[in-house]
Formats: structure tokens, sequence, C-alpha cells
């Protein structure tokens, strides 16, 4: 097996990169084609405490994925040798654009950037873009902490067509349910199964998996 390494990265804190790494990962191990690993690079261990909080919740064996922390020049290495025996490798990185989190982009093959939209995180988001190109990897920005019905939203997407970035069909809205469910070392999809947060969540796993292809 050889697994894609997917990088959450964004330079803006609080854009939802812990949160998009913990959905797409339980979602995706959930259908069950292939393990998943996740790997915690952030200093302030958001992915780790929600992680602890899931084997407490579920006992090791129950949280359906592999975890592992690592440092930033430390990633490249820890992705590439989870990814012979996992199917998707997934990287929650810190919010920067230095030496912390190039590594992790350059060991992906897919770099998801959660955006708010508002064109203060749009601004942030280019950076992150810059250096999945220059490393030849493919981005994927994802619109997080949706409004609804906010003309706003509809401007943002205009300037990321107008830009040339890739954006994905799914969106998650801004819903008090996903903070909640990361709290309890969960996600939405196993809190609230019937909600819209989490059909916005499958949806969105939907078309990463499209991405990822069978492995
Ligand atoms: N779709 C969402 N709806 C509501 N709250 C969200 C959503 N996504 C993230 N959050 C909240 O926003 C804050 C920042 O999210 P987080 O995933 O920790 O961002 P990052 O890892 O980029 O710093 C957290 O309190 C999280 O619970
Ligand atoms: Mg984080």
């Amino acid at each position: 097996m050889s697994g894609l390494v997917l990088s959450v990265s964004q330079q803006k804190g609080g854009s939802g990169k812990t949160t998009l790494a913990a959905h797409i990962a339980v979602a995706l191990a959930r259908t069950g084609a292939y393990p998943v690993a996740i790997i915690d690079v952030d200093p302030q261990g958001s992915l780790g405490t929600w992680y602890e909080a899931r084997e407490d919740a579920l006992g090791e064996a129950g949280t359906g994925l592999t975890f592992r922390t690592s440092s930033g020049w430390g990633a490249r290495r820890e992705a590439r040798s989870l990814a012979r025996d996992h199917g998707l490798v997934i990287i929650d990185t810190p919010p920067k654009t230095d030496s912390d989190v190039k590594p992790a982009i350059e060991a992906a093959g897919l770099v998801v950037i959660p955006v708010q939209p508002t064109q203060v995180d749009l601004w942030a988001t280019g950076q992150t873009v810059d250096i999945a190109r220059r490393e030849g990897t493919d981005a994927l920005l994802v619109l997080n902490r949706v409004p609804p019905r906010a003309a706003l939203t509809q401007d943002v997407l205009d300037e990321i067509e107008a830009l040339g970035y890739p954006v994905a069909s799914a969106r998650l809205g801004n819903r008090t349910a996903f903070a909640a469910s990361m709290g309890t070392g969960r996600t939405i999809i196993e809190t609230d199964p019937r909600g819209k947060g989490a059909e916005e969540t499958l949806r969105l796993a939907e078309e990463i998996a499209a991405l990822i292809g069978p492995r």
C-alpha cells in the first residue's frame, strides 16, 4: 500500500485546520476503504488532545485511527513511514508557512486549506497556496464556518475563482456542534449523525476520497 499524504495547512490560526483534520480522518476511516493515520505537528497539540479524549471515550481500539506526533522537520519521514501501511495519512500543521510546515506540504500529495469566507482570511491563504505550488502539491480550499445567507461568501468565492484556486464544492457551516463534538473526542458525524453538519462533512469526505482514489 502506498497511502496518500494530506496536509491540512493554513497560515491563519483558528481557520479550522484541526477540526477539518479530525473530521476528514474519521469520515474516511469509517468507510473502511483503508486504514487512516493522523499526525499532529502543531506544538499546541490540539489534535493530540482530541485524540486522547477519543481514546478515553472509545478505548484505544475504538478510535479507528493511528495517531502520531512529530516535529515540523520530522513530519516528512513520519508521514512516509505511515503511508506504507495506511491508505491516508493526514497531517495537522501549525498556523505558519515556515520550516515547521514546509516538510509536511513537501510530503503531501494534497494540501487541504480551510478558509473562513472573509477577505482577510483569503489574504492569509495565498502564502500556503504558493508553497504548495512550489512543491508541486495539489491544493484544495475548503470554506469553513460559512454563515447562512451571507453575500460576503459569494464575494469571497468569486475572488477565489479569479485567483484560480481550486475550491471544494462541499462547505462546512458555522455550527457549534462541530466544536462541541471535538470537545468529547468525537466528530459531528458521530455526535449529530442526522444533522446538517454531518451531511456537509460526509460530502466533503466523498469529494476528497474521489481525489485520493483507491489506494
Ligand atoms: N465549522 C465550524 N463551526 C463552528 N466552529 C468551528 C468550525 N470549525 C472550527 N470551529 C471552531 O473554531 C476554532 C478554531 O478551530 P481549529 O480547528 O482549532 O482551527 P486551527 O486548527 O486552524 O487553529 C475552534 O474553537 C473550533 O471549535
Ligand atoms: Mg489547530
